[in-house]
This record gives structure tokens, sequence and C-alpha cells, in this order.
């Protein structure tokens, strides 16, 4: 995997209620303050707070513009897509009521397009969704304002996300795709930050199952660092490497397998709740 040079970041938010830039204000005069003491570069276009920030030195899995072309939904959704995955969130909300009360703030990180936490903005969940894709966030921006209810996006880099959103501003972090993308230490430090930023952790990702081998098309040798015909990195690790080996002396609240829902795909998916360690 080559890791992205000089990352371009951007702030985009879009929410519903209200004109553009009106909900989240502080969170972009707090970037935008602590971008300025770092001598960093921040000039406005348009609506686009845009923050270059060269001296990035952190691998991941981004290059600017792979998602674009990898996703094979439409980045922007229409009616029919949205009820497709207003229909997949509903399966989910037991879930997420089971762990957090309506009203509850959540995180979304690696966002996308907002395939899963768009709909859950319309049951009673305050979402912000953070992506490092401006194409990505973009889309995302255009369906959170067409679809969603309190809800906004933040371009920034998950690894960063402590800085971004402060510590203790969440109730929960949520992903969907993108804990496998990082290697062992790089998952196990994502979780750490994310319990910095909230007491709760939900992430589902690809397990390895023959299903999901077999739809990610992926010999089961090369499954674990395989890369995709678009660079993507991925881990295809099984339910126990996650809990056990992975994520090795966090607390694991609950974790469950089952087969994602029909527009996201014929493969596993492994879901995982983490809390904050007990105080002793
Ligand atoms: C599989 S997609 C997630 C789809 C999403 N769950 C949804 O509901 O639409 C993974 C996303 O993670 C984002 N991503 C990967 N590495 C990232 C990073 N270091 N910081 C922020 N976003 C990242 C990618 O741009 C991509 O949009």
């Amino acid at each position: 995997m080559t890791p992205p040079t000089g990352t371009g970041r951007v702030l985009l938010f879009a929410s519903r209620r209200g004109p553009a830039h009106a909900a989240p204000r502080a969170l972009a005069n707090r970037f935008a303050a602590r971008s300025r003491a770092r001598g960093r570069a921040l000039t406005t276009v348009g609506n686009l707070a845009a923050l270059s920030d060269s001296g990035s030195e952190r691998a991941d899995a981004m290059t600017q513009g792979i998602w674009a072309k990898a996703f094979p939904m439409s980045m922007v959704f229409s009616n029919a897509d949205f009820e497709s995955y207003k229909l997949a969130a509903e399966r989910s909300l037991p879930f997420y009521e089971r762990h957090l009360p309506k009203g509850a703030r959540i995180l979304n990180l690696g966002c996308g397009p907002g395939v899963s936490w768009i709909p859950l903005s319309l049951h009673g969940y305050r979402v912000v969704g953070i992506d490092n894709d401006l194409k990505v966030v973009e889309a995302a921006q255009k369906n959170a304002k067409t679809f969603g209810g309190d809800c906004q996006v933040i371009s920034g880099d998950v690894f960063d996300v402590v800085e971004l959103v402060g510590p203790d501003s969440f109730d929960a972090c949520d992903s969907g795709g993108l804990l496998e993308h990082f290697d062992r230490e790089q998952v196990r430090m994502l979780v750490r930050q994310q319990l910095l930023v909230a007491p709760l952790v939900m992430a589902t990702m690809p397990v390895r199952t023959e299903a999901t081998l077999r739809t990610y098309e992926v010999r089961a040798e090369a499954a674990e660092g395989h890369v995709d015909t678009h660079g993507i990195y991925r881990n295809f690790w099984d339910e126990r490497t996650w809990v056990v080996d992975i994520l090795e002396g966090f607390r694991v609240v609950e974790h469950f397998v089952e087969r994602a829902p029909p527009p996201i795909g014929e493969f596993d998916e492994l879901t995982v709740v983490i809390g904050r360690a007990r105080a002793r």
C-alpha cells in the first residue's frame, strides 16, 4: 500500500436544519483556530473551508478519488437507492437502540456516501460523518442534504479524530467498512482514539467466511493484506482473530456475525461493540 503524500483536507458541512454552516460553526471555528496555530494554510472557496496539510506523514488506506471509483453503488443517491438503504438500516435499529438512547450523538468514521448512517439520522440520532476522500465527502454532503435528518459531514483523517472533534464529544463512534483497511496496530490505534472521543465504539466489517471471500473474489491465502483491482488494501480476518487477537485487552461488550443486507452485498459482516475499560 502506497502512503498518500500531502493529503489535502476540506471541511464540508451538510444539514437539513438551517443553512449550511449554521449548526457546526463551533466545530469549524475550533478546527480553523487549531490549524492557524499550527501554521497551516486555510482558504475559503465558496462555502468550503479548504485546509492544506502538506506535512501529513501517516500512511493510511486512502488516495484521493479511489473510493469514488470503487463504490459499487452510485455515490449520489437516487430516491430508490435511499429507500433501499433505509430498509436495510431499519434492520440494525434494534442494535443501536440497545446501546444508545434516542438523541445520542454518533460519529461515523470513514462515512462514505452515507449508506448506513444517513438513514440513522432519521431515527432520532444526531450523526456526524468523517471521510478523507473529497469526492466521497461531496457526495455525502449532497445525500445528507437531500435525505438526512440531523446530520453533518466533516472532511478529515480518522487518525486525527481526537483533535478534529475533541475528546468526549460524542456518545458513540461508529464505522462500517473502515477498520479492515488498516493493519493490526493501526486498528488498535484507531480504536484507542475513538474511545477518547466516545465511551462506545461500534464497528462493522466484512468477516472471513466462504461467502465473503467468494463475493470479494479473494483466494484464502491472500485474505490478509489483500489489495483489490482499485488499489484498496483490506484484511479479511475471521471473527476470532478480530475479537481475541486484534482487540485483545479492549472491553468487547458484544460481537456477532450476520449476512450483510441485500443492497450492500452477499458477504458476512462482523459487528463489534467496544466500551471503555471499567474504572477499578
Ligand atoms: C467502505 S467505505 C464506508 C461506507 C459507509 N459505511 C457508508 O455507510 O456509506 C470506507 C470509507 O472510509 C474512508 N476512509 C478510508 N481511510 C480513511 C481515513 N484515514 N480517514 C477518513 N476516511 C477514510 C474512505 O474514503 C471510504 O469512503
